[in-house]
């Protein structure tokens, strides 16, 4: 049970090789990201007490000694207990501090102080910047919170980029034109309203007004259900602009003997399995020329029947007395 599969092995060496964000942080963070600026000194001729009581004030466990902003040595708390332990406290401190401490420079990278802790086992380290003057301390705590303040910042970065992708993606999507292209078979009633259905989705996720999502949809399942019903086959094509949507219903054949009864209300050939699915009233070109704002039909007996219909589109909002679909 616990013997490892080649799965598992696989995967523990792809985790040994996966490099965490803080650990590319660490390369890439300095000692002058991390360090605290301006630290709290004293001067070689202040006295161990004096030390002593700004350790206190500050909260702090070690002060660097120094002069003109050179760095001399260090006092550390526990050479203010020895000294008081020892009664040398009123000393000046330079008589007793740590001369020429290890130092770290603010240009080193975080990997190389954290190097630095590892070797010498202090709990701070001076940073001196490149004239050589104090320039900072450092603790391991100071490079814990660097990283977890740059984590932090790169996720905040992360959540705001992505939030701009999203909305390009979405500006994309809305400015680009959509086509469906569907063959439709004769006889298919099952299939009618499918291609309606999918621009409707289309139109419903771009914001368009209801009113124009309805007109678009009474042209395309019309158009649809006339190729089903009256032709032995075609295609529709529903082209979705941001402006418009441009609908083309092509079939081949028979084509249409009496367009200008067709386009009457109440006029069909319909036979009767159609009129027994619900079709066949004779309303369907009359509604797609009422519902398009530019409509087209031609037809060629024996050739077949191209119907075109564009209809406008508008968004929604600048249309607020519309009522929902
Ligand atoms: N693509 C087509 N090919 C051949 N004839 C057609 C085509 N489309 C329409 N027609 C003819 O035009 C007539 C009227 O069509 P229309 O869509 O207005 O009514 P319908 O399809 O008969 O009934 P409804 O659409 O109300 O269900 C049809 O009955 C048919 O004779
Ligand atoms: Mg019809």
């Amino acid at each position: 049970m616990n013997n490892p599969t080649v799965k598992d092995k696989a995967s523990n060496a792809a985790d040994k090789r996966r490099v965490t964000l803080a650990q590319l942080l660490v390369y890439e963070l300095r000692v002058r990201d991390a360090m605290h600026k301006d630290p709290v000194t004293a001067q070689p001729s202040d006295s161990l007490r004096a030390i002593q009581h700004l350790m206190k004030k500050h909260r702090i466990s070690g002060v660097p000694i120094t002069e003109n902003g050179r760095l001399l040595g260090v006092i550390s708390i526990e050479d203010i207990i020895n000294a008081l332990d020892k009664g040398y406290i009123n000393d000046p401190c330079d008589k007793w501090m740590t001369r020429d401490p290890v130092t770290l420079r603010d240009h080193y990278t975080l990997v190389r102080a954290v190097a630095e802790f590892d070797r010498h086992g202090f709990g701070r380290f001076p940073v001196l910047d490149a004239c050589e003057q104090l320039t900072g301390i450092i603790t391991r705590g100071d490079i814990s919170n660097a990283l977890v303040h740059h984590l932090e910042a790169r996720a905040e970065q992360a959540v705001a980029h992505e939030a701009v992708l999203v909305a390009e993606r979405q500006a994309d999507e809305k400015a680009h034109r959509v086509v469906l292209r569907t063959p439709i078979k004769s006889g298919d009633f099952e299939s009618a309203g499918k291609v309606s259905q999918r621009m409707r989705e289309t139109l419903r996720q771009r914001g368009i007004d209801p009113e124009a999502r309805r007109r678009a949809a009474i042209v395309a399942y019309e158009a649809e259900t006339n190729i089903i019903i009256h032709s032995i086959g075609g295609e529709l094509r529903v082209v979705i602009e941001p402006e418009r949507v441009v609908i083309d219903a092509m079939d081949q054949g028979p084509g249409i003997e009496r367009l200008d009864l067709a386009m009457q209300e109440g006029w069909s050939t319909a036979g009767p399995l159609a009129r027994q699915l619900g079709f066949g009233a004779g309303m369907g070109l009359p509604n797609m020329k009422k519902s398009a704002d530019h409509f087209e039909v031609r037809t060629e007996l024996g050739i077949g029947t191209h119907l075109h219909a564009e209809i406008v589109l508008k968004k929604a909002e600048l249309n607020p007395g519309t009522t929902a679909s």
